[in-house]
């Protein structure tokens, strides 16, 4: 029996077994929880379904962010099997290739900006919105990040705004469903490659910049970022809502490195 038997938890975005959302999703089913997933498209349906049946999920249903009716579906879906959920993980971020290459002003364009917030920031109030009736009385939404909300970071370009909306997205919820008892949290994750970081211009040489810098001398994995997630998700965490919770092996923190 792990900590969060007994729980139903939403895991959004899992693109591959390196997807940070597979991490999250895998930390969570060896807690206990039961796992709903989903998946962007029909290209990664048959990809995430062999995940689900890999992590014991108990449904695997489609989901686009972009699409108001697949968010809507997606929890009628859900209600049709469940009463309620307590935890919902939105690991979701785009922004278009072209946007993440290059200075930040070239990239820059009003469509960029628009798609890139959408999908990154927007769509994590969008899925509390309408999960909203089936949230349990102790649920916990959690959704990811990155320092680039905060610092300039070469390459991250649009994304870095997104981050922040999606940050200042995470404290509004966190006092709007505090008073029902529901916690919203994000969690900050250090550099991973993934299918979304390898997208950004320079990403391996932040990988081993961010490693060289972090008190730890090392990167993060899905692992440690999943069992943050799984302690956030958990009644473990019950006092804690509307922060960001680093798990970046202290990189955020130093200010210079000694050699
Ligand atoms: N990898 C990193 O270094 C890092 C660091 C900090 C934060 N993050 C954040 O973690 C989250 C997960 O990214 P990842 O690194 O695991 O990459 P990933 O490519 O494995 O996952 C990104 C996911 O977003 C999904 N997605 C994109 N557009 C969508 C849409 N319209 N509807 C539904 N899903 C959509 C993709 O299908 C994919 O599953 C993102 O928010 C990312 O910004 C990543």
């Amino acid at each position: 029996m792990g900590f969060l038997t007994g729980k139903t938890a939403i895991v959004t975005g899992i693109a591959s077994d390196r997807s940070i959302a597979y991490g999250i999703a895998n930390a969570l089913a060896e807690q206990g929880a039961s796992l709903i997933l989903t998946y962007q498209g029909d290209k990664l349906r048959d990809r995430v379904a062999k995940f689900g049946e890999k992590l014991g999920a108990e449904v695997v249903l489609p989901l686009d962010v972009a699409r108001d009716e697949d968010i809507e579906a997606l929890f009628d879906s859900v209600a049709q099997h469940w009463s309620r959920i307590d935890i919902l993980v939105h690991a979701i971020g785009f922004a278009p290739r072209e946007a993440l290459t290059g200075g930040y002003l070239d990239s820059i364009s009003r469509e960029a900006s628009s798609i890139t917030h959408d999908i990154s920031a927007y769509s994590f109030a969008a899925l509390a919105k309408a999960a909203r009736p089936m949230l349990s009385e102790t649920a916990s939404l959690i959704t990811m990040t990155y320092l680039g909300s905060e610092r300039a970071m070469p390459g991250y370009n649009i994304m870095g705004p997104a981050k922040a909306s999606l940050e200042s997205n995470m404290r509004f919820m966190a006092a709007d469903l505090g008073p029902s008892g529901v916690r919203v949290n994000a969690i900050s994750a250090g550099p991973i490659k993934t299918l979304a970081a390898s997208g950004i211009q320079g990403f391996r040489s932040l990988l081993a910049r961010a490693a060289e810098t972090a008190p730890l001398k090392r990167n993060v994995t899905q692992t440690e970022i999943g069992n943050t997630a799984a302690f956030l998700g958990s009644d473990l965490a019950s006092g804690i809502t509307g922060e960001v919770i680093y798990v970046d092996a202290g990189y955020n923190i130093m200010g210079a490195t000694s050699n």
